[in-house]
């Protein structure tokens, strides 16, 4: 007899009761028939413990985990579930009116050390398939079937193809389901997540409640590819349901079509020297990196990863997009190149973060094309000669659409000329810190209060990251200060290079009296900086209060 899985977490726990409580009964019932007591009473009492072990019939089996798909191919696609016991499981698959066919699976795939079995992880590999054709399937182990799945491989040479990217899908599995449930919607030939699938990545249960059940209904029929986020903690489960090589081998690159994608998890030497190799040895039209910490970031948490690194790599092979997440919403930098570089090749980043982590508020800075703090995911078709990637919202509603042309190897002259420089963004740590006001940035003290006559001096320093050139500004008076102070000298120039040798100093005069109310100078006091972009350009100025400090 089959039965088809369900489950519930309240039904566990009613059923793993019903299963204690019924082997509880059993051993009575064993110890009062071992105690050769036998008495009317006993022998009532044993009679009425086998009546109920009879009528709480021990827990059946199920799947913990719906059949899902990895590692798609023109010939091949993998299918995993998991098993709450030990069962031999089958795939029946068949392609339209075909003979189903059957590929058999004995054992479950290891357990890593450390970790508890059951439930027990299935794979089953199914090979020989027809390119470009659609196969139905479904999956059983033991005496239950799933729910039917199926899917389409991989294309020869497919012209064109979209794909779904998205991440941080974490902690919140009603809306990570409601982003999921659009994806089908847009007929993507796989999906990839840049990670942060997970709360923590070595509880084993959240992987079923944060990912595979609110993703049940699509990744049985939509393949997906994994990166890897910091809260995937040591990766073993990343590794152990995504079938990767091993935790300590969370990079790859495949291609698709005229596409090629390379799934990052540090800035490591072995992996540098892996991307540079690897991007070199291709020869696709596009190319997508997808990693979990952005390079450029303004809200959120503002991360910078690989900015002395994989940026370079990138600008080297001519990579076309970055995907990233760990910051909670979206954004979309205009292609970036260094400052001293504008003809370097152009770079496109998004931060998409929107599978269902409490969301983060996004900041402003002029190098960012769109952003917003959302739900949403990214949906990317790719072309010959162009690739348009539209972001959607949690309702599939589109709140950013953009499109990239290529030519024989060379993008159209209006993508270039929308580039802007990476300093931009660079500055934007020094002139506002991140979206909480930490990290790098000027901070300026005022030891003395200046009196008529009786200058006061502020102190000024930097603490942030070092930079590999100095970044010059200069600092004035704020206008609603300049009625009741001057300055010493009036513009003060500096330069930021790193937290040592960035600091300075100038004089305040005050025109008449000064009073201190609740910690504040009054008439205020405050002063600008403005730090340059380029030789002309001067990024928004920053104003800061001064107060006193002894
Ligand atoms: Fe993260």
């Amino acid at each position: 007899m089959f039965h088809t899985a369900a489950r519930g977490n309240g039904r566990d726990k009613f059923d793993n009761n019903k299963e204690r409580i019924s082997m509880l009964l059993l051993d009575t019932f064993t110890f009062i028939c071992n105690t050769k007591d036998n008495s009317e009473a006993t022998i009532f009492l044993a009679a009425l413990l086998l009546h109920l072990c009879l009528v709480l019939p021990a827990r059946a089996a199920e799947l913990t985990i719906q059949p899902y798909l990895l590692k798609p191919g023109t010939t091949v696609m993998t299918v995993q579930w998991e098993s709450d016991t030990l069962a031999e499981g089958t795939v029946i698959f068949r392609q339209d009116t075909k003979a189903p066919r059957v590929v058999t699976v004995k054992e479950p795939v290891k357990t890593p050390v450390g970790y508890e079995a059951p439930p027990y992880l299935y794979a089953a590999t199914l090979t020989d398939l027809t390119p470009s054709t659609r196969y139905t399937y479904s999956v059983k182990s033991g005496d239950i079937v799933s729910k039917p799945g199926y899917f389409t491989t991989f294309a020869e040479k497919p012209d064109s193809f979209t794909f779904i990217a998205y991440g941080d899908s974490r902690s919140n599995p009603d809306i990570h389901k409601k982003v999921g449930a659009n994806f089908s919607r847009h007929n993507p030939q796989f999906i990839l997540h840049s990670g942060d699938f997970v709360m923590n990545g070595t509880n084993r249960g959240s992987w079923r409640t944060d990912l595979f059940e609110p993703l049940e209904d699509v990744i049985n029929h939509i393949p997906l590819f994994a990166a890897y986020g910091n809260h995937e903690r040591d990766g073993v489960m990343l590794a152990f349901y995504f079938s990767l090589p091993s935790s300590k081998r969370l990079y790859y690159s495949f291609d698709y079509g005229n596409a090629h994608f390379n799934f990052l998890r540090s800035t490591k030497v072995d992996e540098l020297a892996w991307l540079d190799k690897d991007l070199a040895a291709t020869k696709a039209t596009w190319k997508f990196a997808i990693y979990h910490y952005p390079s450029f970031n303004i809200g959120g948490h503002g991360a910078k990863w690989g900015q002395g690194n994989l940026v370079p790599l990138f600008r080297k092979h001519k990579l076309d997009v970055s995907i990233t997440g760990h910051s909670h919403l979206y954004e979309r930098f205009y292609p970036l190149v260094p400052l001293d570089e504008p003809k370097a090749h152009p770079v496109t980043y998004i931060v998409s973060g929107g599978g269902g982590a409490p969301k983060y508020r996004a900041g402003s800075n002029p190098a960012l094309a769109k952003s917003k703090s959302m739900s949403h995911f990214l949906v990317v078709k790719v072309r010959p000669e162009s690739i348009t990637v539209e972001v959607r919202e949690i309702d599939d509603t589109l709140f950013d659409t953009f499109t990239i042309n290529k030519k024989d190897g060379h993008y159209d002259k209006a993508y270039l000329a929308s580039a802007m420089p990476e300093e931009l963004v660079k500055l934007d740590k020094i002139l506002y810190g991140n979206a909480k006001g930490k990290w790098s940035k000027l901070d300026f003290h005022l030891s003395k209060l200046p009196q008529p006559g009786q200058p006061g001096q502020v102190v000024y320093n930097y603490s942030g990251p070092d930079f590999d050139r100095p970044f010059k500004g200069v600092i004035t008076l704020s206008k609603e200060s300049q009625a009741n102070y001057t300055m010493e000298p009036a513009e003060m120039p500096f330069s930021i290079l790193n937290a040592e040798k960035s600091k300075g100093s100038f004089r305040l005069l005050a025109k008449g009296q000064l009073k201190m109310k609740k910690g504040h100078i009054t008439p205020p006091l405050s002063v600008i900086y403005r730090v340059k972009i380029g030789t002309t350009k001067m990024a928004k100025p920053k104003t800061v209060s001064l107060k006193l400090r002894q």
